[in-house]
């Protein structure tokens, strides 16, 4: 089967994301690192129990995976630096969120995940950033990233639904909202860059609507994405 270009490219984000943190793998109730040369997979430590009521910091904490929370925490570092809005840095906090659960069509994915907790202009910034990373915006200063045009070469073009998906956010006012997770989405990938959740807990309290019962518990329609990050390992 084809490969499409969009799989390839999140294929890509994932990968150049895993040299920021060791790759770590969940199962059952387990983190496995790797395997061994003989194909067994490395026990590193149990997973952590969650609190019955958890926190959007709780799966910081204890559930994302440690690759995709330190590019988030780069991405929200950098809009903290530039001064940019509170609530524009916890949109670049939280941008590939998704990736914990699934990679393809991760911005749409993790907007649906989020939309009951954010602004609606984050969740929509969310959504849209998985097109626009691929639409260079000179006059904003971002750049088509140069990874992407080594990997697919100068004749790429993104699937027609991201293409559409572009034009319609290109007219919305909500554009640069999205532009600016695009812009502060750190393709460098810097393993020396160093980043911490600490900066950002106030922020998450201002910003996001934690649901008294917790993540996961809320009777939201996107509760199950929350549970299913949680319990990675469950069978059924
Ligand atoms: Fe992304
Ligand atoms: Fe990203």
């Amino acid at each position: 089967m084809k490969v499409s270009s969009e799989e390839r490219a999140d294929a890509l984000e994932e990968r150049l994301m895993k040299k920021l943190a060791p790759s770590v793998r969940r199962g059952a109730g387990v983190l496995f690192g790797g395997l061994t040369p003989r194909g067994d997979p490395i026990e590193l430590k149990p997973l952590a129990p969650m609190p019955p009521k958890p926190t959007l910091i709780d799966f910081f904490e204890l559930r994302f995976m440690p690759h995709t929370v330190t590019h988030m925490l780069q991405s929200a570092s950098d809009a903290l630096k530039k001064g940019e809005p509170e609530e524009t840095v916890l949109g670049c906090l939280l941008h590939d969120i998704a990736i914990n659960l699934v990679k393809v069509d991760h911005g749409y994915w993790a907007a649906q995940m989020l939309e009951p907790y954010v602004p609606e202009k984050i969740s929509w910034a969310i959504r849209h950033h998985q097109a626009l990373r691929f639409y260079p915006d000179p006059a904003v200063g971002y750049e088509y990233p140069a990874v992407y045009r080594s990997l697919f070469g100068p004749d790429y073009v993104p699937e027609p639904y991201l293409e559409e998906a572009y034009q319609a956010a290109r007219k919305h006012r909500w554009y640069m909202e999205a532009r600016l997770i695009t812009l502060n989405d750190d393709y460098s990938f810097d393993r020396r860059a160093k980043a911490s959740l600490e900066p950002f807990v106030d922020i998450v309290g201002r910003h996001f609507r934690q649901p008294r019962e917790g993540l996961g518990y809320d009777g939201s329609p996107v509760a199950h994405m929350w549970r299913t990050i949680q319990f990675p390992g469950r069978p059924l």
